[in-house]
């Protein structure tokens, strides 16, 4: 998944290590057992249905593992996860991992199945613990959920809608981090650019940026339609603050990003992308691509070509894609051929291979 899957993962690891539960990377040796699971295309559901496969088998003398399946899985696929693996106990959506150690509770003693999918906002105590797996490096969440609804993208019916953590919250988060040894913090969240709660974006991440210690800071990820000029000038002015941006372009046709309901077009991403690197001096640039939307031609797919030649992403994600149930582009006929996908996914990762070779 995501980053913000990972940070989940640890979230959950730190509430559960303060009720006392120990961790253990041997599957066989666990009493419970928990997938983080993620929804965002086809492949990744596969993956953990298959796990959850594997895990059916118990060895005889064997004692039933509690098993757990939490995460945007578990928000897309509710009941049915109980019907095709009768032997998990606990469903729980990303907004209700707060409580999981209840859950757990009730599954562990009263043997009772726990389906936890509701839309509640999350307490920011659960970030409270302050655990973190690396020492030097945190993810900090800033918003969670997404009201973008691009037609494509699972995030906004799993994830819920978009809710910002309170921005005192964040800072007594950032400080108590840095108290701790951390000096490299990443907000996250699905598009930083639209934060607002006392103040936006560029304000938190000015507030933050004066955090004495601190040594780096970054975000992801960043939307085309709500960025503004005045991050790149705050990016360049202060040293802490990372030169890098990823800004997902998803394509180049106009066509297709409307389609996509992404909210600008490739004219403007393309003097978004001057914008930055004309201010932000050696700033990094990085990007998502989808390639195989329903109803992109050769004509579209040239037009994502030529943008990601003449900008010369530092890197790109490149993605082929897969349809997602209640997304909109699930209703559009999923009619690009594989093989063709897997051709167009070759060809933007040939290029991008060029481009690293070469250098900017
Ligand atoms: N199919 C393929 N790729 C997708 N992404 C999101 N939804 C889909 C989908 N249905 C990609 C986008 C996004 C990244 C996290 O995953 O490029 O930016
Ligand atoms: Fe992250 Fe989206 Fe996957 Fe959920 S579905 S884990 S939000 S990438």
């Amino acid at each position: 998944g995501c980053q913000m899957n990972e940070r989940d993962s640890e979230v959950v690891k730190g509430l559960l290590l303060v009720e006392g539960y120990q961790w253990t990377d041997e599957p066989d040796e666990a009493d419970v057992v928990l997938f983080n699971t993620c929804s965002v295309r086809a492949h990744a559901e596969d993956r953990v249905w298959s796990h959850l496969g594997k895990l059916k088998k118990i060895r005889p003398g064997e004692k039933k593992k509690v098993v757990g399946v939490i995460g945007c899985m578990a928000q897309n696929y509710k009941e049915e996860i109980f019907k095709r693996a009768p032997f998990v106990d606990i469903v729980c959506g990303p907004n209700s991992i707060g409580n999981l150690a209840l859950y757990l509770k009730e599954a562990l003693r009263r043997q009772k199945k726990v389906m936890a999918t509701g839309e509640e906002k999350r307490k920011d105590e659960i970030y409270h613990t302050g655990f973190y797996e690396d020492k030097k490096h945190a993810y900090v969440v800033i918003s969670e959920g997404c009201d973008n609804f691009c037609s494509y993208c699972v995030v906004p019916y799993v994830r819920g809608r978009l809710r910002h953590r309170d921005a005192q919250d964040i800072l007594a988060e950032v400080k108590k981090a840095v108290a701790c040894g951390i000096e490299n913090i990443t907000f996250l969240g699905q598009n930083v650019n639209s934060y607002k709660s006392s103040i936006d974006f560029v304000g938190l991440l000015a507030s933050v940026s004066e955090v004495p210690g601190l040594k780096v800071l970054s975000f992801i990820t960043s939307h085309p339609k709500d960025i503004s000029e005045g991050l790149f000038r705050l990016m360049a002015e202060r040293p802490v603050i990372k030169r890098y941006l990823h800004l997902p372009v998803q394509s180049g046709s106009d066509r297709i990003l409307a389609l996509m309901n992404r909210g600008y077009t490739a004219k403007r991403y393309r003097e978004i992308v001057d914008q930055y690197r004309s201010i932000v001096y050696n700033g990094k640039l990085s990007t998502d691509i989808i390639v195989g939307f329903p109803g992109e031609t050769d004509d579209d797919f040239k037009k994502t070509y030529e943008l990601a030649k003449d900008v010369r992403f530092d890197s790109a994600y490149l993605f082929k894609y897969s349809p997602r149930p209640n997304t909109k582009s699930a209703l559009m006929d999923d009619d690009v051929k594989k093989e063709v996908k897997i051709k167009r996914h070759a060809q933007l990762l040939d290029l991008q291979k060029r481009i690293a070779k070469e250098g900017r």
